[in-house]
């Protein structure tokens, strides 16, 4: 089933409660970015929000973003250093440029990084607003270095570009704490192992219809759904931050996570609507002698878009 086929799911904008001044900032910051982010509720913002979650490209688009600006500001460095040594026009011309470049990449950065942030929780919520806070400074300080060398005033324009180099890698840093320590934008579901062979994991009898229901398999939690004559079954924690999709809502053949509401196919596991970025782990189901059995989906019996 293609994304154009399935209908479309108002997004959460409507359930999502009011900043409270007792909040903390960074709960009441993001309640604000995600209600711009969700302005209107309307089919193109979802769009927006898939394309700066990176859902179309399978990975977190603001990682890929961030190499623009660090390494257009790395090269703008270099160029600096050997233009005050040189004194050379091109080497001045090309450390511009390389500012330019930088300031760019970090606006388009900064759109995606702040579309993820909206749908990340405590602890990483709060580290995520200073690598936020920390990204403006380093791209306000490169911005001011621009107008220095606008002005001809060049050793400002050099010294400038250092300080927001030196708060880039700074941010760079807890960005990517962000990543290792609370795991921002890694496959949950990685790691899980899931039979190769068929194994049963519950009794026929006991799957209803239209229910989303939880089963196990060596402690691996497995969604399946039953629609008819149709068995669906999938990983059941939510690949972005291991939502219990067992607890999510059926809309058509595809299942939308309580969390932060991203939206999968059951028939192939692959995300219809971000904020998650990988797609479920698929498995297939038969009937044997009143049980259901699953094993891991085989690429060859995946459906084709
Ligand atoms: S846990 Fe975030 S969308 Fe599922």
């Amino acid at each position: 089933m293609t994304n154009q086929q399935v209908p479309f799911v108002q997004p959460r904008q409507a359930e999502q409660p009011q900043a409270q001044p007792s909040q903390p900032i960074d709960e009441r910051l993001q309640k604000l970015v995600d209600k711009a982010f969700y302005a209107g509720g309307s089919e193109t913002a979802q769009d927006l929000r898939n394309f700066l979650n990176g859902t179309w490209l399978g990975d977190p688009l603001h990682a890929a973003l961030t190499d623009v600006p660090l390494g257009s500001w790395t090269a703008a460095i270099v160029f600096d250093l050997l233009d005050s040594v040189r004194h050379r026009r091109d080497l001045a011309t090309a450390a511009d440029a390389s500012i330019t470049v930088g300031l760019a990449g970090a606006l388009a950065a900064a759109l995606a990084g702040l579309a993820d942030w909206s749908d990340v929780d405590p602890p990483a919520r709060r580290d995520g607003m200073f690598h936020g806070l920390l990204n403006i400074g380093a791209t306000s300080l490169f911005a001011a270095s621009m107008v220095f060398r606008g002005k001809r005033k060049r050793n400002q324009g050099r010294l400038f570009a250092v300080l927001g180099y030196s708060v880039a890698v700074i941010a760079a840093r807890l960005g990517g704490q962000l990543v290792y320590k609370h795991r921002v934008g890694v496959d949950r579901t990685s790691g899980q192992t899931f039979p190769e062979e068929f194994v049963e994991v519950m009794a026929e009898a006991a799957l209803e219809n239209d229910k989303p229901t939880r089963a196990d398999y060596n402690g691996v939690p497995i969604l399946l759904v039953r629609r008819g004559e149709r068995i669906f079954a999938l990983a059941e924690t939510c690949s972005h931050f291991s939502g219990p999709l067992s607890e999510g809502k059926l809309v058509g053949d595809s299942i939308v996570c309580p969390w932060h509401q991203s939206r999968f196919d059951l028939a192939d596991g692959h995300v219809i609507n971000g904020p998650a970025v990988h797609p479920q782990p698929c498995l297939e189901t038969r009937i044997r002698d009143g049980k259901v059995e699953v094993r891991k989906a085989r690429k060859e019996t995946l459906p084709l878009d």
